[in-house]
């Protein structure tokens, strides 16, 4: 792979460089552990005063059901887009026999910290952990580099999710399989994008786009990915999270209208997952 000669020239939205450069939403306690998601919390008792073990383990658990989906066997390449710390690379590596994981954030200072957090693998395994800077819609490898692709709550932020896909179906190897989960909005209903800019903060000021189901699945199965399959995981999602901020945001306060999103049906959580056909 020659990576500096594909080394990405793509603009961080301004909300993102914010967010996730001075800003620095991994410092905050709303994510913790080096995370930032917002949680899979099955398993998790929301009846109990949560704590900071749990809200680590809620996003661990986020991971380990995304990596689930990739039916991974040993001594697979994968790639992770939008990898923030990098701490979810580690898991995929610890727990699912990967032989080799880049982790890719199109934000400079999330691969500083990324190399900061992970310092110990990287001097452990360098063969087998690596960061590379890069954009989900201009990304820098080799055509078919990878067997598996796997994305975290990151394609919310992604401004052309039809250049994401075929990027992600160009770095897949035929018969690679690719998994995407985040928020979306679940069905075709325009009214909804201007709902969610009402309800919440991040998708009025731009940091988050409010595409649709429909959107990504379409932009996969043009970009030549089959077996496009969509999972609502809102039930494991939402709840957790809105106890979760409950510690930190009253009712009535923006944070706090991502369940009601959820509950109206303006807003879900997702997994959506594709393969690349074989030749
Ligand atoms: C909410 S964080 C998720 C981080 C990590 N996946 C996790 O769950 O802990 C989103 C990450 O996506 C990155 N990101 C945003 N837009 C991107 C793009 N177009 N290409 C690659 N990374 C992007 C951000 O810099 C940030 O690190």
């Amino acid at each position: 792979m020659t990576e500096s000669s594909r080394a990405t020239q793509h603009p961080i939205p301004s909300a993102v460089q914010e967010a996730y450069g001075p800003s620095d939403l991994s410092s905050m306690p709303l994510f913790a552990g080096g995370f930032i998601n917002f949680g899979y919390w099955q398993g998790i008792d929301l009846d109990q005063p949560l704590t900071e073990r749990d809200r680590i383990s809620s996003q661990q658990a986020m991971y380990r059901h995304v990596l689930s989906t990739l039916a991974p066997t040993e001594g697979l390449r994968a790639l992770e887009v939008g990898c923030g710390l990098g701490v979810g690379g580690v898991v995929a590596l610890k727990e699912f026999g990967f032989a080799h994981v880049t982790g890719m954030d199109i934000h400079p200072q999330q691969l500083k910290r990324a190399q900061q957090a992970n310092s110990d693998v990287l001097a452990r395994q360098p063969e087998q952990l690596h960061f590379a800077h890069g954009a989900a819609e201009d990304m820098p490898f080799d055509d078919a580099e990878f067997d598996r692709l796997y994305c975290v709550e990151a394609a919310q932020h992604f401004r052309d999710l039809g250049a994401f896909a075929r990027e992600a179906a160009r770095v897949l190897r035929p018969d690679g399989r690719a998994v995407i989960t985040s928020f979306f909005v679940p069905d075709a209903d325009q009214a909804r994008v201007g709902r969610l800019s009402e309800l919440l903060e991040t998708f009025a000021t731009g940091l988050d786009v409010a595409h649709t189901i429909p959107q990504l699945t379409s932009s996969l199965e043009r970009a030549g990915l089959t077996k496009v399959r969509v999972t609502s995981i809102g039930a494991s999602v939402w709840p957790g999270w809105d106890r979760w901020l409950a510690g930190m945001w009253k009712p009535g306060t923006w944070p706090r209208n991502f369940l009601r999103a959820y509950q109206e049906g303006t807003l879900d959580y997702f997994t959506v997952t594709a393969e690349r056909p074989a030749v």
